[in-house]
């Protein structure tokens, strides 16, 4: 019989009731309906369910909301920062680094974890970090830009 799990998703401590089984995924959507994160592949082959569990990434398609619990996870709408938004957001905007945009939450989460242990990646650092990530657009090039523009935006924000 389900307990239902605690978990901190974007700084806010919540209960679940859902069975322990259920993927992380599907507690998101359809019970906190934080709906940015998205079902792409549910196999780990698309990346496009990505969120931070503890800061890493992770992928929320297969990890188990029990997997999840006491631990922090945040999501797409957890980047932005009293009501700013996150300067991979707005760099990613800059560059129109997108186009149907399915993809893009999953690669902002994965963007902004590289940024936080790796303030300025070269091109490589970049691609080897969204590597998980597919662009069915082939917005790549366009993605790489944009890191690299939020990079130097924070670069110049903490001179
Ligand atoms: S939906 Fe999770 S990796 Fe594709
Ligand atoms: S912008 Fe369409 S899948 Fe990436």
């Amino acid at each position: 019989m389900s307990k239902g799990c605690d978990l901190v998703v974007n700084g806010r401590s919540v209960h679940v009731d859902a069975d322990e089984a259920t993927p992380l995924l599907a507690v998101l959507r359809d019970e906190l309906n934080l709906r940015g994160t998205r079902f792409g592949c549910g196999t780990e082959q698309c990346g496009t369910c990505m969120v931070l569990i503890d800061g890493v990434p992770d992928f929320a398609c297969t990890r188990t909301v029990e997997s999840a619990a006491g631990k922090s996870v945040t999501t797409i709408e957890g980047l932005a920062c009293n009501g700013a938004l996150h300067p991979l957001q707005q760099a990613f905007l800059d560059e129109q680094a997108g186009q149907c945009g399915y993809c893009l939450s999953g690669i902002l989460i994965s963007a902004a974890a590289l940024l936080e242990r790796n303030k300025r990646p070269s091109r490589a650092e970049i691609v080897e970090a969204l590597d998980k990530h597919l662009c069915r657009c082939g917005m790549h090039n366009r993605v790489i830009r944009a890191v690299q523009r939020a990079s130097a935006a924070m670069a110049g924000a903490a001179a």
